[in-house]
């Protein structure tokens, strides 16, 4: 398949026209930015990273009945998707009090939570990406009640696979981020990344964070906790 014309430059990926209108080609950088791209810099070989643990993650999810955008893998930082219209949310899935939940109910970060919380964000960098509830999504129409009712199952079950995935590599995964979109033909798949940038993953006997949270903190060994993970996941 051809890689024609550049359709989006994104924060941490570009995304590119295909000679297949269903089809684009997505293209990770290795740039990150944190506080709505207030903070920058680059995170050597995080392209590489995020874009062979997100289709790695991606596979395992599609085996157990999660629809995602995956097509296929073109190079270290070039993977073939699914063409789809993004419902504009940021759907937060939390195991475990840590970031912007502990900060708003003065919670300390740690703190187990009694059940799966899910959280939704309004995608918009002017705004600050703000938190809204089903109501607001409702009287927005940025996703219809059955799409919302889908986007929770698939949510938790996300959280569910993943949980179990990354126990057995010592690996807390204390909250995520998902995106999901639509397909030409309307079918609702899970969308953009899973990996350390838009996860918290800690390590279940030290604590130590595993994620982008040490570039956001300015914790040092960065490039090290993208490794690390990396290494547990996919042996590399
Ligand atoms: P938060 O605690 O800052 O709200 O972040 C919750 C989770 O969402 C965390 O795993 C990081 C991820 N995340 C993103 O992927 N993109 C974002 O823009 C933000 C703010 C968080
Ligand atoms: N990627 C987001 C930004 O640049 C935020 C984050 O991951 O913390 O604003």
């Amino acid at each position: 398949m051809k890689k024609l014309e550049q359709l989006y430059e994104g924060k941490a990926k570009k995304v590119f026209a295909t000679d297949d209108p269903s089809i684009v080609m997505v293209d990770y950088k290795d740039d990150a930015t944190a506080f709505n791209g207030l903070k920058k810099g680059t995170i050597e070989g995080k392209g590489v990273i995020n874009n062979r643990m997100t289709n790695f993650l991606m596979k395992m999810l599609e085996k157990n009945g999660v629809p995602t955008h995956f097509v296929e893998e073109i190079s270290d930082r070039e993977t073939l998707v699914k063409r789809v219209t993004i419902v504009p949310l940021e759907v937060i899935v939390r195991n475990v009090a840590a970031g912007s939940l502990s900060k708003r109910l003065g919670l300390p970060e740690g703190t187990p939570l009694r059940r799966t919380v899910l959280e939704y964000c309004y995608k918009n960098d002017e705004l600050g990406d703000p938190m809204v509830n089903e109501y607001h999504i409702a009287a927005m129409g940025w996703a219809d009640d059955a799409t919302m009712k889908q986007i929770a199952a698939y949510a938790l079950k996300v959280n569910d696979l993943l949980v179990r995935y990354f126990r057995p590599l010592n690996i807390d995964l204390i909250d995520f981020k998902l995106e999901f979109g639509h397909t030409a033909d309307g079918t609702l798949v899970l969308a953009d990344e899973i990996s350390p940038d838009t996860c918290r993953f800690w390590d279940s006997k030290t604590h130590e964070k595993l994620d982008k949270d040490r570039f956001r903190r300015d914790l040092g060994g960065v490039e090290e906790a993208y490794q690390e993970i990396s290494h547990r996941l996919m042996g590399e």
